[in-house]
């Protein structure tokens, strides 16, 4: 029973892979495959590495969130999804405020693509507010809603778009599921443990238990296991984290 549970747990987890060489990252994915559900590529690797990253990565059997968070003109987003989509990854993300026709021409290209190449379908999310914007970065930019308001706002606009959910603070998930239901996805990185004193940029944190707890069905967990001293060790106390946030649930 416990077993099965440490294997959805470990499903939840997904590292952040935050190396600007192949070589780092790929020790990472050499340690960590098979001890975390997926491996989130960004800007900084892939604009540092490119492709070869995610096979490295889909050669050793494991799943990768490509996260380079598009927003532009609806054809070039639609057409970057597809070139996600032949690059075999399991979750990729834009951002929301792109607007309602970027993000359904994304999705339907990406849909369609996984079709002609028979494919795996993957989870399509969409940023919301970036967690590094407060209500007065959002009043400089134009926007008169608050963060929370506004998060609300554009995870509807991404559900109806055709999104599979979206990527959320910590202090968002409990609006989020209570608004949108069991079905929409909600990743939150901000992970920090409970007895953590490492002094970061991550500011609304939460632990890997409470954020499970809330809702979260997934999250991003970077340098609470990169810079642990042990960090399999550390990796294998989030998975029983989450494992314990599940079963209070
Ligand atoms: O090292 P840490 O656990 O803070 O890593 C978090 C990861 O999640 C980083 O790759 C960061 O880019 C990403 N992220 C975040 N906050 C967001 C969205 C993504 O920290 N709002």
């Amino acid at each position: 029973m416990r077993n099965t549970l440490i294997e959805t747990a470990r499903n939840k987890l997904i590292f952040a892979l935050d190396a600007d060489n192949y070589e780092e990252a790929l020790s990472w994915i050499k340690l960590l495959s098979g001890y975390v559900g997926m491996f989130k590529v960004g800007k900084e690797l892939f604009t540092a590495v490119g492709p070869k990253i995610i096979e490295s990565i889909k050669d050793r059997g494991q799943k990768v969130f490509l996260d380079l968070k598009f927003h532009d003109i609806p054809n070039t987003v639609a057409r970057a999804a597809k070139a996600v989509v032949r690059l075999n990854i399991d979750m990729f993300n834009f951002h929301a405020s792109g607007g309602s026709q970027m993000m359904k021409e994304a999705v339907t290209a990406a849909r369609t693509c996984v079709d002609e190449i028979a494919g795996v379908q993957p989870i399509i999310l969409a940023v919301t507010v970036l967690t590094s914007l407060n209500n007065a970065d959002l009043a400089e930019i134009g926007f008169s809603r608050t963060t929370g308001e506004q998060v609300l706002h554009l995870a509807r606009l991404a559900q109806d778009a055709g999104a599979s959910g979206v990527v959320a603070s910590a202090q968002d998930i409990e609006l989020l599921r209570s608004n949108f239901g069991n079905e929409f996805i909600i990743v939150t990185p901000g992970i920090r443990s409970v007895g953590s004193t490492a002094k970061d940029d991550q500011k609304r944190t939460l632990s890997a238990y409470e954020a499970i707890k809330k809702g979260a069905d997934y999250i991003v967990v970077g340098r609470p296991i990169s810079t642990a001293p042990e960090p399999l060790e550390a990796c294998r106390q989030i998975v029983h984290e989450i494992a314990d946030g599940l079963e209070s649930k």
